[in-house]
C-alpha cells in the first residue's frame, strides 16, 4: 500500500504573516486527518517560520529548489543541508517553471537529487512535457529521457528517497487539467519505466503524484486511479481551504 501524498508548493507567494496564518489554519483544519503524507513547500525566507509553527504537527516542510554543493562560493543558492537545517525533510527539484524559466538540465536536475539525498532529505522530483511535446506524440519519449537522466547513477536505496511528480507543463496555472486518463497513462509508463530500471518491486512502492491545476473538484477522480498515489498542487494550495479540500479528497 502506497501512503498518499497531498504537496503543496506555494511558489514565489507569501511573507511572513501570510505563511503563518496559511499553516495556522491548514493544520486546524486537517488536525483529523491519517494515513496521508501532506507537506507545504514555502519560499526560503519562511520556512523557518512556518517549520516553528509545525514542530508538533505531521505538516512537512520542504523547500522548492536546492543547490548541489554543501557550501562554497555560490552567492544566492541554498544546500540541502541548510534545507535540512531549516526543519525541512523534503526538496522539490527539476520543477517545470525552473526547467524552464532557470536553464535547469537533466543533469543539474541529477547533481541536486543527488546532493539531496545524501543530505537525507526526500527529493520530489519533478517531469512533464510541454504541449508541443504532447502534440508531437513525444510525451513518451521526453519522460524516459527526464527521468533516465534525472535519476541516473541512484542506487535501490537511494531512490526509496525519491518521490516522482508528473506534471504536464501545459496543465501548470492554465486551469486545464490532463484528464483522469491521460494522467493516468503517463503514470503507468513512469511506474513501467522505474520497475524496467529498478525492480517491480521498487517501482509498486515508489510514489507519484500528479500536478497540474489540481482543485477539490477534480481530485477525486485522479486519486482514483491505480497509479496516482497523490497531488503537487500549486495555486490551490494557496489558501487553507481549498488546500484542506484536496487533502480530504476521500470524504
Ligand atoms: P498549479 O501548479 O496547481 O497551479 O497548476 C502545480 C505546480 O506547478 O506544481
Amino acid at each position: 500500500m502506497r501512503m498518499p501524498v497531498i504537496a503543496g508548493n506555494w511558489k514565489l507567494f507569501k511573507k511572513t504573516a501570510e505563511a503563518l496564518q496559511l499553516v495556522q489554519e491548514l493544520s486546524s483544519l486537517v488536525k483529523d486527518v491519517e494515513d496521508i503524507e501532506i507537506i507545504v513547500a514555502p519560499s526560503f525566507t519562511v520556512l523557518g517560520p512556518v517549520r516553528s509553527l509545525l514542530f508538533d504537527s505531521p505538516i512537512s516542510v520542504a523547500g522548492q529548489d536546492c543547490f548541489w554543493e554543501e557550501e562554497g562560493p555560490y552567492t544566492g543558492e541554498v544546500s540541502p543541508n541548510m534545507l535540512i537545517d531549516a526543519g525541512c525533510s523534503h526538496v522539490i527539484i527539476g520543477h517545470s517553471e525552473r526547467r524552464q524559466l532557470f536553464d535547469e538540465t537533466d543533469e543539474k536536475v541529477n547533481k541536486k537529487i543527488r546532493a539531496a539525498i545524501r543530505a537525507g532529505l526526500t527529493a520530489i522530483f519533478c517531469i512533464g512535457e510541454t504541449l508541443q511535446e504532447r502534440e508531437a506524440d513525444q510525451t513518451f519519449t521526453v519522460l524516459n529521457t527526464q527521468i533516465k537522466k534525472g535519476i541516473e547513477n541512484l542506487s535501490p536505496d537511494e531512490m526509496k528517497h525519491v518521490i516522482l511528480a508528473y506534471e504536464p507543463v501545459w496543465a501548470i496555472g492554465t486551469g486545464k487539467t490532463a484528464t483522469d486518463e491521460q494522467a493516468q497513462e503517463s503514470h503507468a509508463f513512469i511506474r513501467r519505466l522505474i520497475a524496467e530500471l529498478y525492480s517491480s518491486s521498487l517501482a509498486d512502492g515508489i510514489r507519484i503524484l500528479y500536478g497540474g491545476s489540481v482543485k477539490p473538484d477534480n481530485i477525486r477522480s485522479l486519486m482514483v486511479q491505480p497509479d496516482i498515489d497523490g497531488a503537487l498542487v500549486g495555486g490551490a494550495s494557496l489558501t487553507a481551504e481549498s488546500f484542506a479540500s484536496i487533502i480530504h479528497f476521500r470524504k
